[in-house]
């Protein structure tokens, strides 16, 4: 299959194109390297430097590269941001999120699968959430998120978009090639790493929380399993694929769950050695506990978590960090 990944330069879709490619499909990058890195795309694929917001040039290359799918990682994708300058996820993650649909409904795709995020529940009534509990976002990132899935949607009623959303819970890990890279840097695992390479110490935002250390609780998911699901996904919006009849909406989590405090003792466990951390205020829009039911994608998708482990995930991150002690800089 011909797959255009939006996004396809960042930490997410750079790990999916890898496995688009070794799975045997042909993979077109379009990404507009604002926050991803052209040294991220694979050899393999092609990179067409562009904005997916740009609906007649994304038509262009769908039709010129006779593009069959669509996997849209490509977003905005910072909640602190998105609090400060709202406008600006509006336009990219669903103006410019429709401006792709309508480029696909031109071009003629009607395979879709799209990241969406945790950030759309908000605060749960309860733990695992399942994808049947309300969508209530307190941030705008969430927000965004939640309308693009509307949108979403509706097109398959309007046009036979077949479409699978994926929502994300707290994404990390690296693979060989892919690592967490961000400028700047507001995730958990990747700032504890870098206070344990002499970085600022890493602050721990809110140790009051309702959780039984005190700290909020969020459910990890290695970014490899995440580019599993985003095969079996494709798969599923094949034409007479019945899962995909209506849009499939699946939470890729592990429900299990770590604390701030419990995922800073497996990095000091990893580094082997203390990592210097100090007491911070809650920061705006995090809610205290984040856990996905999985059932769903287990079920639906046939998708299994094989690298659950907090460990591995920190471990594997530790490992590219050492071996791209300078990101993705040294490979450009
Ligand atoms: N945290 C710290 N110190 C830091 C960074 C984070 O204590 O330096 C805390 C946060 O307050 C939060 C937890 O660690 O309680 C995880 O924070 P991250 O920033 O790593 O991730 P988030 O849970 O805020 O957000 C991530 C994605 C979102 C997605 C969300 C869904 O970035 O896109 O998971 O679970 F919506």
């Amino acid at each position: 299959m011909r797959v255009l990944v939006t996004g396809g330069a960042g930490y997410v879709g750079a790990a999916s194109v890898d496995a688009l490619l070794e799975a045997g499909h042909d993979v077109i990058v379009l990404d507009d390297l604002s926050t991803g890195h052209a040294a991220a795309v694979p050899a393999g694929a092609t990179l067409r430097t562009g904005d997916y917001t740009n609906r007649d040039a994304t038509r262009r290359i769908l039709e010129d590269d006779r593009v069959e799918a669509i996997l849209h990682c490509g977003a905005r994708s910072l909640v602190g941001e998105s609090m400060v300058d709202p406008a600006r996820y509006w336009r990219a993650n669903v103006a410019g999120g429709i401006a792709l649909l309508e480029a696909a409904r031109g071009a003629g795709v009607t395979r879709f699968v799209f990241s969406s995020s945790a950030a759309v529940y908000g605060v749960p009534d309860r733990t695992p959430i399942m994808e049947t509990d309300p969508i209530r976002p307190i941030n705008t990132y969430g927000e965004t998120k939640a309308a693009f899935e509307r949108a979403l949607a509706a097109y398959g009623t309007s046009s036979g978009l077949r479409s699978v959303t994926l929502r994300y819970f707290n994404v990390a890990g690296a693979t060989d090639r892919v690592g967490e890279r961000h400028d700047p840097e507001t995730h958990l695992i990747p700032n504890a790493l870098l206070a344990a390479e002499g970085g600022p110490p890493l602050p721990l935002f809110g140790v009051d929380y309702p959780t039984p250390d005190g700290t909020a609780i969020r459910d990890y998911i290695h970014v490899a399993d995440l580019a599993d699901a985003h095969l079996a996904a494709l798969e599923a919006t094949a034409p007479d694929d019945p899962r995909t009849e209506s849009p499939l909406i699946c939470n890729l989590g592990s429900a299990a769950g770590f604390s701030v405090r419990e995922v800073l003792a497996v990095a000091c466990a990893i580094v082997g050695r203390e990592i210097p951390h100090e007491v911070a205020p809650r920061r705006a829009g995090d809610p205290p506990i984040l856990v996905a039911s999985a059932e769903r994608a287990h079920e639906v998708l046939g998708w299994t978590q094989r690298r659950s482990r907090l460990d591995e995930m920190i471990g594997s991150a530790w490992a590219w960090r050492q071996r791209h002690p300078d990101g993705y800089r040294a490979q450009t």
